[in-house]
């Protein structure tokens, strides 16, 4: 496991890329990389390391295909599918999101961590910026190591061995609507697959551990909706306090896109919001999920 312990000011020892990290939570962007024209392995090593180290990233000015893109995914590991958002023509790894000029809510506008409702959750999220409006359109992210750190002990004590529950088509949506409802009243964009029999509805520990890092992190999210074997009454106090306090000010960081950026991050200790202040302009990212591991 490598140690990684601190926030993202530490570890600049990079002799391949220049890694400057953009606030004192998480963060950071990367310089001197040209994903198109191929990452050797050393590079590669030094920008995972960066990842883990600063928990999102981002690469300006990348002229990516959308093949070059799913390549570049898949050097993190397989690809995790949306089980609920249709992929695109030709390319079912990658996602569209998008709003258009006439719709007033966005995707992604409210703090979660990708795919939590799903058995084992998408580790990492990449995200390549299409169609930017003038202004506006940041996602904003929180770094969920920090918040766990900043429990009291008796919090931490309580929470170990609880589990949240999660699910992906909830009508807890600022809409009030499931997936299907809003593309059928015109509030979604994203054309949407019928997930069969796959699991949409997952519980895992509401503190998790990082795999790779072995640091402990907060797990709630906007598809958290009770604490296994608690009712939904008795969940809500705790799980409202928690997630509020994932996404306190001095845990977030805010990226700001330009075009054809590639921003990535690390779902197991991070939350992020699409920050939905754009109206009447569009936006497209595209966006592929890399497959993780059950939380524990
Ligand atoms: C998402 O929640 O995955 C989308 C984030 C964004 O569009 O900024």
């Amino acid at each position: 496991m490598a140690e990684l312990a601190g926030t993202a000011t530490e570890h600049r020892d990079y002799s391949r890329i220049d890694v400057k990290p953009i606030a004192g939570a998480l963060g950071a962007e990367i310089e001197g990389v040209d994903i198109a024209s191929g990452v050797d392995d050393e590079t590669f090593g030094e920008i995972h390391r960066a990842w883990l180290e600063n928990h999102v990233v981002y690469f300006r000015d990348q002229n990516l295909t959308p093949a070059q893109h799913i390549d570049f995914a898949k050097r993190l590991g397989d690809i995790h599918p949306h089980l609920l958002n249709k992929g695109l023509e030709g390319y079912p790894e990658i996602v569209e999101v998008k709003k258009v000029p006439d719709q007033k809510l966005n995707n992604g506008g409210r703090w979660h961590s990708d795919q939590m409702y799903t058995p084992k959750p998408a580790k990492g999220t990449m995200l390549y910026s299409r169609e930017l409006p003038p202004t506006g359109g940041d996602t904003m992210f929180s770094n969920l190591y920090l918040a766990y750190d900043a429990l009291s002990d008796g919090l931490k004590k309580t929470l170990a061995g609880l589990k949240g529950v999660h699910n992906g088509d909830s009508r807890n949506h600022p809409s009030g609507l499931t997936r299907m409802e809003r593309i059928t009243a015109g509030i979604g964009t994203i054309p949407q697959v019928d997930p069969g029999d796959a699991q949409i509805i997952s519980a895992h520990p509401l503190i998790r551990t990082h795999p790779e890092t072995g640091r402990k992190a907060v797990y709630v999210g906007s598809h958290t909706e009770s604490i296994e074997g608690w009712s939904a009454e008795e969940s809500a106090p705790l799980l409202n306090y928690l997630k509020e306090h994932t996404h306190r000010p001095e845990f977030t960081c805010r990226v700001r896109w330009s075009l054809n950026m590639l921003t990535f991050w690390d779902n197991r200790c991070t939350q992020h919001f699409a920050v939905n202040d754009y109206q009447g302009h569009q936006r497209s990212i595209h966006k592929i999920m890399i497959q993780g591991d059950a939380p524990f």
